[in-house]
């Protein structure tokens, strides 16, 4: 065990992270370079593409220091962005050690500073990389001071390094024998093994990718499930050297897989511990806290027969991602589709992708929203996931919606601009701090709802991209919420209806009354459109009936004519629809639900 040393890498994203990865995989001959491809770790096409990472990969590598003996590496990838936090905690929670990449060019950067924080309490010995040194523009000993100074780490013995060029990298690989502590545990105790990541396979079942704190484990052996109380035979153990690779056994201290024919991912839960069936320990490993999902959209097929391959592939993707839920959902506009719920926007987007890519389904997604907390006046509270699950404004006592602390790191240029948009999406100011003369950190409390929508776009559109976030969920506050209902010709539609801030009801019903203008058709009569909280009536605009007849041109008798027209405009009925006597286009519901 005093040869073993597990370490996870962390940095902002695009800090160099994966690139390091990599090299540390070369330098080791984990792969060899042939079979190298770029970014090893990042196994899904769309991380691939996007540059970032989702799931997390384990790899062991062999390495001979210095000191002559071999030590064996476990290398566990973290995800970079905010969304998969929960994942970065997971993976921490299985190592001893962090190497921390700082971008020489960059600086320190939200991130940097949320994935620090995260490392120290776990209690993790951290090992700071200023990486990109072969850059021109790079200030390793501004960035020396600024890891110092902001995250408050010792930066004297910090690495520099080009994870581009190669250069430092067996200076890496002995620091982290050197200064990461070896794991500690007994392999004559009852097995503790924590399952830090689960997969599912089409044909092996589950495999679950355990750190093992106590005991050891072998194929045979019959384990328990401490959560479940279910207990399985083991069929196969073994690591990632750097693809699964199988072994007599893992012992304590270790990091690799095991397989025990489970049939769903229910079963050996993230966060679980695995224990031995005859001989079990008797208290399991602290745990993770369960992900919510905070954020919503509804998914409908664009062809109707699609709706079974879509469950089936929702149901697919949930296999290997436990973060995400869904239920069935009818909508009058789109017809059959699932409400869907997220760890953020990024993991929403990344979920619509691979049900179109990888499941070739063309879909609606429509506008995301937060889940809200009812507070109803009998005292029960209901998670409100869209505006048709709020009751009647009379039942309700308060409404309460998801907030986040945000940090913004950005050039302070730009720190006027940066505040007014918080302060428009109804921030509450925390601080502003200099970190260097031309570099700020801004934090604001922001409402997650107002975060969706497309702060970080405009953001980014403000700063001229320099600016970079991190946020963390920090619960529920009472909020002073509505729900504006949108009357056509008397009849609400609840595809239209949504939940706003009371200050800004007026403002977007006004704005949306306006748009349903354009989009409905003129009918026979008068159309009336209407906005209203509750009973009470807050804007309205009217559609101008028809003026012409469309018959009327067709003067005198012919009937044939007549019959014509009428078919036409028939067809042109049948992509609306009826709500009471009014008839909607598609395209009216496409424009206010599909998301950009
Ligand atoms: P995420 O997976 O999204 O967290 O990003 P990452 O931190 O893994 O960054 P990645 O390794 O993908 O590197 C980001 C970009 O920086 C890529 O274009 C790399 O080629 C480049 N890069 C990484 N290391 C170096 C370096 O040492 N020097 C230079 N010049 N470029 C580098």
């Amino acid at each position: 065990m005093d040869n073993i040393r597990n370490f996870c890498i962390i940095a902002h994203v695009d800090h160099g992270k994966s690139t390091l990865a990599d090299r540390l995989l070369e330098y080791t001959n984990t792969i060899e370079s042939r079979r190298m491809r770029e970014q090893f770790l990042d196994t899904m096409d769309i991380e691939r593409e996007r540059g970032i990472t989702i799931k997390l990969v384990p790899v062991r590598m062999k390495y001979k220091a210095n000191d002559g003996q071999e030590y064996i590496l476990n290398l566990i990838d973290t995800p970079g962005h905010v969304d998969f936090s929960y994942e970065v905690s997971r993976s921490l929670a299985a190592c001893e050690g962090a190497l921390l990449v700082v971008d020489a060019t960059q600086g320190v950067e939200a991130q940097t500073l949320a994935n620090a924080y995260l490392a120290v309490d776990q209690g993790l010995e951290i090992i700071p990389v200023i990486n990109k040194i072969d850059l021109p523009s790079a200030q390793p000993d501004e960035v020396l001071r600024q890891i110092e100074e902001i995250i408050g780490l010792d930066a004297s013995q910090a690495l520099l390094v080009s994870a581009k060029e190669g250069i430092g990298i067996p200076e890496v690989l002995e620091a982290i024998v050197k200064r990461i502590p070896p794991p500690k545990g007994d392999v004559n105790a009852p097995l503790q093994a924590l399952i830090f990541d689960s997969v599912y396979d089409n044909y092996r079942g589950v495999i679950s990718y355990v750190r093992l704190v106590n005991g050891s484990v072998k194929k045979g052996q019959n384990i328990l499930f401490m959560a479940t109380r279910k207990v399985y035979e083991v069929e196969e153990v073994g690591f990632f050297i750097p693809f699964m690779s199988p072994s007599e056994e893992i012992r304590a201290g270790e990091v690799g897989y095991v397989i025990a024919n489970v049939k769903t991912l229910f079963e050996a839960r993230v966060g679980d511990t695995i224990t031995d069936a005859n001989k079990p320990t008797d208290r399991p490993l602290p745990g993770y806290k369960h992900v919510k999902p905070v954020v919503f959209c509804g998914l409908f097929p664009v062809d109707r027969d699609d709706f079974p391959r879509l469950r089936e592939a929702i149901e697919k993707l949930q296999l290997n991602d436990s973060a995400l839920t869904f239920e069935p959902e009818t909508s009058e506009a789109l017809g059959f589709g699932f409400r869907c719920g997220f760890l953020g926007l990024l993991h929403m987007d990344i979920t619509v992708e691979r049900l179109k890519r990888e499941f070739d389904i063309d879909l609606v997604a429509t506008a995301p929203n937060v889940a809200y907390e009812v507070v109803l006046t009998d005292g029960n509270i209901i998670e409100a996931h869209r505006p048709s699950d709020f009751p009647e404004p009379t039942k309700i006592e308060e409404i309460r919606e998801p907030y986040i602390k945000l940090t913004i790191f950005l050039p302070s240029d730009y720190v006027g601009k940066a505040m007014k948009l918080c302060q428009d999406r109804r921030g509450e100011f925390v601080s502003l701090d200099y970190i260097t003369p031309e570099r700020v950190r801004l934090i604001y409390n922001l409402p997650l709802a107002e975060f969706i929508i497309d702060f970080h776009d405009r953001l980014k559109s403000i700063t001229r991209g320099y600016a970079s976030i991190d946020y963390e969920h920090i619960g529920y506050k009472k909020s002073d919420l509505v729900k504006v209902d949108i009357l056509i010709h008397g009849e609400p539609v609840d595809a239209f209806s949504f939940i706003c801030h009371r200050d800004n009801a007026y403002k977007r019903a006004l704005s949306v009354i306006k748009k349903l203008k354009e989009l409905i058709p003129r009918q026979l009569f008068e159309v009336a459109i209407q906005a209203s909280i509750g009973s009470r009536v807050i804007a309205r605009e009217n559609v101008k009936p028809l003026r012409k007849n469309v018959l009327a041109k067709c003067y005198g008798g012919d009937v044939t004519r007549k019959r014509k027209l009428l078919e036409k405009q028939k067809e042109g009925k049948e992509k609306m629809k009826m709500i009471g006597k009014v008839q909607i286009p598609q395209e009216a519901f496409l424009a206010f639900l599909q998301a950009d």
